[in-house]
């Protein structure tokens, strides 16, 4: 039996999902693994309420100092955000200590840092993504002998929980996003989640284990799930689609295109079945062919359970998986290198010649139009929907600047969403 010390820094949602798992499962991870996991140390800025998690022998600390001079062979950073998240980490690389973080946001945005300082090495991270699904360690191992093709996830359980209810309930954003919040899923600043942030941050750690390149942050296109109405999701359904929280990732021309939008995908796709805070990732690839990955993406004890199992494989010495690329490889694919179908929605004085001048606007941008739509309706503003053939995201850009000056239209009201087959 080996004995592995844990320093926890951060006793919240999922620090508490660790200490649980830890405490009811320690039986099941000795006799598989033959490894005893002891928590010697946590770090939190209040214990009260959370007493009955630590263990009898743990040293419960709000100091950094007390907490970084205890014993630990591996430190588990929960704390999240980014400045003494990243003391926490920098502190233990330095003193030879293994390191397992669900920090995404730290991850993406510092992580050539990070990473340089670890060298490739004992710094783990399954939790940061999609929850309690084994993506990052299929990456690295079970689809490393691939060329990955694509890869197109649902990375936020909070946008898909809301959608989610959108869809079935025909609930307003505005009505759902408090429950979502109420149930735990959400990041402390819920806007993370509903404009795209969170899943951002998730997908430029996929991508760089996918195409072994490094995905500047603030290069991925992100679209929120803000001005998304039930009339669009009603829409979308009459089309034979759902409105999903996708991040994409893919090569095209020899650029990485890297981009997380509220997409319009078939009803047949495999990512329409995921329901709720679930997420999923599905993949093609040009040997293992389709596949996809699903789960919890979010909560206490399926994060929790990331974790572990990042301190396991420490604790059993695989240390060295398939490593961040701190090395940018791929060019970010810009709008002019990307084609898609597009879903319009304008809110327009319901006037004549209307209809022409959108038309008129998109034929000039070299944009086919495959449908449109407006509901017979009494009001003075109405809905026109239209779905375009595929173009040139660029143009529709350039075109859908012209859209928002036409006088009958409402600038603030328009929507655009893209659509993937
Ligand atoms: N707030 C995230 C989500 C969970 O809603 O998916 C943690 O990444």
């Amino acid at each position: 039996m080996k004995k592995v010390r844990i320093g926890l820094a951060g006793l919240g949602t999922v620090g508490s999902g660790v200490m649980r798992l830890i405490r009811a499962n320690s039986g099941v991870i000795e006799q598989k693994t033959g490894l005893q996991l002891e928590v010697s140390a946590i770090l939190d800025l209040d214990f009260s309420g959370k007493e009955a998690l630590i263990p009898p022998t743990c040293v419960a600390t709000t100091s950094m100092e007390e907490f970084e001079d205890t014993e630990q062979d591996i430190t588990v950073e929960l704390i999240g955000g980014t400045n003494v998240a990243r003391k926490v980490i920098e502190g233990a690389l330095a003193a030879g200590r293994g390191v397992v973080t669900a920090n995404k946001a730290l991850l993406a945005e510092q992580g050539q840092e990070l990473f340089s300082l670890a060298n490739g090495q004992k710094l783990r991270y399954e939790a940061a993504v999609a929850g309690a699904i084994p993506v990052v360690q299929s990456l690295q191992s079970s689809l490393t002998q691939n060329n990955i093709i694509k890869i197109d996830g649902i990375l936020n359980g909070t946008s898909n929980y809301i959608l989610t209810r959108m869809f079935e309930e025909r609930l307003s954003y505005e009505e759902i996003l408090p429950e979502a919040q109420r149930l735990g899923y959400a990041e402390a600043d819920a806007g993370f989640d509903v404009d795209g942030i969170d899943a951002a941050h998730k997908l430029a750690l996929l991508a760089n284990l996918a195409y072994s390149s490094y995905v500047p942050f603030a290069s991925i296109f992100v679209q929120g799930i803000r001005d998304i109405k039930v009339i669009d999701i009603e829409m979308a359904d009459r089309l034979g689609y759902m409105i999903k929280p996708l991040g994409i990732a893919k090569i095209v021309d020899g650029h990485i295109e890297v981009r997380v939008h509220p997409t319009m995908i078939p009803k047949s796709h495999p990512l329409s079945t995921i329901r709720l805070e679930n997420n999923g990732v599905f993949y093609d690839t040009d040997y293992s062919g389709e596949g996809s990955l699903t789960g919890k993406g979010a909560g206490s004890l399926p994060t929790g359970s990331a974790v572990v199992a990042d301190i396991i494989q420490l604790g059993l010495q695989n240390t060295n998986p398939l490593p961040f690329t701190t090395e940018q490889k791929y060019s970010i694919a810009e709008a002019q290198h990307i084609q898609s179908r597009f879903y319009l929605r304008v809110m327009t004085q319901d006037r004549p010649g209307v209809l022409a001048k959108i038309s008129g606007i998109l034929g000039d941008h070299d944009i086919s139009l495959a449908s449109v739509m407006q509901l017979e309706s009494n009001t003075e503003i109405v809905p026109l929907t239209m779905v375009s053939h595929k173009a040139n995201e660029q143009s529709m850009m350039d075109a859908l600047m012209q859209v928002k000056k036409i006088p009958e239209i409402s600038a603030e009201e328009v929507v655009l969403l893209h659509i993937e087959e």
